[in-house]
């Protein structure tokens, strides 16, 4: 009889795809140490030294471990000016996995949002879309247009299970496309959507965007930062893609939009990078005068020929379903974890990052005291284990009012790195948190800010205790 047709056989679980090569030493503190430095930096987590962290989950943006063909990508760079072989290398992954025909280098993502949105953006605009990402609201802002988020409801009710809460809301999309269409130069889609907790966008959702763009005339960027981890939702969970690759959904994502910015510190798991691709040649020679302008030639824009090669190897290896189901698998084994002690999170977990829900976790600090910020503050101290907020003080003021502005939800964000952490870690997290959770109802005082700069405070924000 074969071993396949025994009742108690077991499937093999998967695993990571990958083996160490070679490691870097974290280092635990005591709670006395991270009281007299989160005192220093006045309680802004981005203002502490990495040596003070344990576990670093601040974010998933460039902090990703390259693999050995990336290093060996580094050393093969080819550092001319114009024209380098490894322009021509980023150049090949970019077309094969996005089906675009043009593209531009530059140095990261909100590079990528300067460059294309100093030819698309003028002020007065509105751009609507799924949740726009800070940096992209930022750009936005910064050109005095509005960023206009028409996310599905179902995205803030934390609670509730909804396979792509990164959707768009069609009516509401189209809603402004009727009453402010003339003033509209794009639509965005942001995969996955960051804000509202690593959430997919379903192919089905992207093609109705797409249906009711091209209804309006109107072009659709994608904002693909981590649009593998988007397309591995789309295999998982959306019928009739099981049986299709990761490259296939990829380029089908990519077949809905005009032209896209990435990126590359996220799913091309590089540590700095990112591009412009577009279909227009127009758009492309535009486009270049800023390019030159603000980031370099545009045969390296804002990468060095090594950071290129290794964006290109990063863009294969960043598609591999078996990486995607060991990345992906690793976070929702955190917030499995975290839902285990009762912890609220979003539901279902997103791809990059576990979103606990700080509103429900801390109903008896005021919004007005941070409540997000304080949970993170509170991490901190626990454990050593860095989260980031994604609340209040992200949500920045009203550039009108200068009201602070108060988002749906309240977010920690906790941000995995790709191919850093085990599972060990990820246990030293949840507990972490746990043990916060258990004094919950002590914790009812946060903070007020003592010194913030005119747009994007959270990075330099000084806070003090209430
Ligand atoms: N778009 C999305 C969806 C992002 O998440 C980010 C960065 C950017 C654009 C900007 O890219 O950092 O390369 O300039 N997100 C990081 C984060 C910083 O922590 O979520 P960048």
């Amino acid at each position: 009889m074969s071993v396949y047709t025994l009742q108690n056989y077991m499937e093999l679980p998967y695993s990571e795809p990958y083996k160490i090569k070679m490691v870097e030493i974290i280092r635990k503190s005591t709670h006395e140490e991270r009281e007299r430095w989160i005192r220093e930096v006045h309680y802004n987590l981005f203002c502490l030294k990495s040596d003070q962290v344990f576990i670093d989950l601040l974010t998933d943006s460039g902090t990703g471990a390259m693999s050995d063909r990336q290093w060996a990508e580094m050393i093969l760079g080819d550092e001319s000016y114009a024209g380098s072989s490894s322009y021509y290398k980023i150049r090949d992954a970019i077309q094969e996995i996005t089906g675009f025909e043009y593209f531009l280098p530059v140095h990261q993502g909100r590079a990528a949002e300067n460059v294309l949105f100093s030819v698309l953006v003028k002020e007065g605009d509105i751009v609507p879309g799924n949740s726009h990402f800070d940096t992209t609201k930022g750009h936005i802002e910064f050109r005095k247009a509005f960023a206009v988020d028409c996310t599905i409801d179902e995205s803030c009710n934390t609670a509730q299970d909804h396979p792509f809460k990164g959707n768009v809301d069609i009516w509401k999309l189209e809603a402004i496309l009727k009453k402010s269409g003339d003033k509209v130069p794009f639509i965005i889609l942001t995969l996955t959507n960051n804000c509202v907790g690593g959430q997919p966008v379903s192919m089905e959702n992207l093609k109705e965007v797409r249906k009711l763009a091209d209804q309006y005339n109107k072009p659709v960027l994608i904002d693909s930062a981590r649009f593998a981890e988007n397309a591995y939702f789309i295999k998982k969970r959306e019928a009739g893609y099981v049986n299709k690759t990761i490259r296939e959904i990829a380029l089908e994502i990519f077949s809905n939009a005009d032209f896209i910015t990435m990126s590359c510190k996220k799913d091309a798991i590089v540590n700095m990078g990112g591009f412009i691709a577009m279909r227009d040649k127009d758009l492309m020679n535009k486009a270049s005068v800023f390019n030159i302008m603000f980031e370099g030639y545009i045969t390296y824009g804002g990468m060095s020929g090594r950071d290129m090669g290794a964006v290109a190897q990063g863009l294969y290896e960043g598609t591999e379903f078996e990486y995607l189901e060991a990345r992906v698998g690793q976070v929702e084994y955190l917030g499995k974890r975290l839902m285990e002690f009762g912890i609220p999170v979003q539901q279902p977990i997103g791809g990059h990052a576990v979103f606990v829900d700080a509103k429900r976790f801390l109903p008896n600090v005021p919004k007005e005291e941070y409540k997000a910020q304080t949970l993170a503050v509170q991490l901190y101290l626990e454990s050593g284990v860095r989260g980031v907020e994604i609340g209040t003080l992200l949500a920045d003021r009203d550039p009108i009012t200068r009201e602070n502005r108060y988002p749906l939800l309240e977010f920690l964000r906790l941000a995995i790195p790709r191919r850093v952490y085990t599972n060990n870690h990820m246990d030293v997290v949840a507990v972490a948190l746990k043990n916060v959770f258990d004094r919950r109802e002590q914790i009812i005082k946060g903070f007020r800010i003592i010194n913030e700069a005119p747009i994007m405070r959270h990075f330099t924000v000084e806070l003090e205790r209430v």
